[in-house]
């Protein structure tokens, strides 16, 4: 098996309940970010970190994403006779982004189920987990992190990043120690969504994982678990008795655009970034802070 990883999966199947109405015909990963869908950042992200080859899990109802990533000959014929090329030139240029596939979870039945469907795609080489719905921002450089952290160490890398105690129980949680290099701590042990009470620590799984193909022996044989989901939490802890894992850790630049606050956060500041619509909002909020009596 080679240590480059060549590969990532883009879950996005679930059905976005956190973001109903809007999820009951739009998939939650279309979400725009001033005028771009949330999963084109994370096909980006994949991209930028060096993957070539892409894998979204998706659903039924959800082809929507499909033809987001596909030419669309009439669109691009109508903007090449309006001498429209920016607008064409990145169209197309999304379509060509890397070798994107598309394969179909035909229940929701959680994200290690989800991660499991991509067995067959992947075959036997490492591969790269992106949750469709969770934007990292590029400062963070989280994705870049974990890649030089699994082709020098060569074990599995979960993304980690302390929360408040009071949100610990919406994640997956890592027990983890010491290891000897920058960011990283090896992974001891994991619970889905444990009550604060209970625990081990602050430190919550964050959407991004580096896998090899060992993962999917664990998921088979993982049972529902919290939710009635097939959880991956689950799958790893499976891993953990045979495997090394490490955590690769980070503090910032996270938005789970699944839910409303983090969404709202996340087009407040990628939209002041830009420098076409960035200033002209920066002003607008400034205006309409001073004017609520927010600053
Ligand atoms: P989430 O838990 O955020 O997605 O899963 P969800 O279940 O759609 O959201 P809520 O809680 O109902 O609002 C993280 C990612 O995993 C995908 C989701 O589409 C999302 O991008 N996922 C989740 C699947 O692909 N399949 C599943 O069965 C569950």
């Amino acid at each position: 098996m080679s240590n480059s990883v060549r590969k990532a999966v883009i879950p996005a199947a679930g059905f976005g309940t956190r973001f109903l109405p809007f999820s009951k015909s739009v998939p939650k990963e279309m979400l725009p970010i001033v005028d771009t869908p949330v999963i084109q950042f994370i096909v980006a992200e994949a991209v930028a970190a060096g993957m070539t080859d892409i894998l979204i899990i998706t659903s039924r109802h959800k082809k929507v994403m499909e033809d987001h990533f596909d030419r669309f000959g009439e669109l691009e014929a109508a903007l090449v006779d309006k001498g429209k090329q920016a607008e064409f030139d990145q169209i197309v240029d999304l379509t060509k982004m890397a070798d994107i596939h598309f394969v179909r979870q035909g229940e929701a039945k959680g994200l290690g189920h989800a991660i499991g469907m991509a067995s067959a795609h992947v075959g036997n080489e490492p591969f790269a987990v992106l949750l469709g719905d969770d934007i990292m921002h590029e400062r963070a450089g989280v994705l870049k992190g974990m890649v030089d952290a699994f082709e020098t160490h060569g074990s599995a890398v979960v993304a980690l990043m302390e929360v408040d105690p009071s949100e610990i129980g919406s994640y997956g949680c890592a027990s983890t120690e010491d290891f000897a290099a920058d960011r990283l701590v090896k992974v001891t042990g994991m619970v889905e969504k444990p009550s604060p009470e209970v625990a081990p620590s602050n430190l919550a799984v964050m959407g991004r994982y580096i896998f090899t193909p060992s993962i999917f022996g664990e998921i088979e044989q993982t049972t529902p678990g919290v939710g009635g989901e097939i959880q991956i939490t689950d799958a790893m802890v499976a891993l953990l008795a045979k495997e090394q894992l490490l955590g690769y850790t980070f503090s910032d630049g996270r938005f789970d655009t699944g839910k409303k606050i983090d969404y709202l956060r996340a087009v407040v500041e990628l939209a002041l970034e830009r420098p076409d619509v960035g200033p002209e909002f920066g002003s607008f909020l400034a205006e309409i802070c001073q004017r609520e009596g927010l600053v």
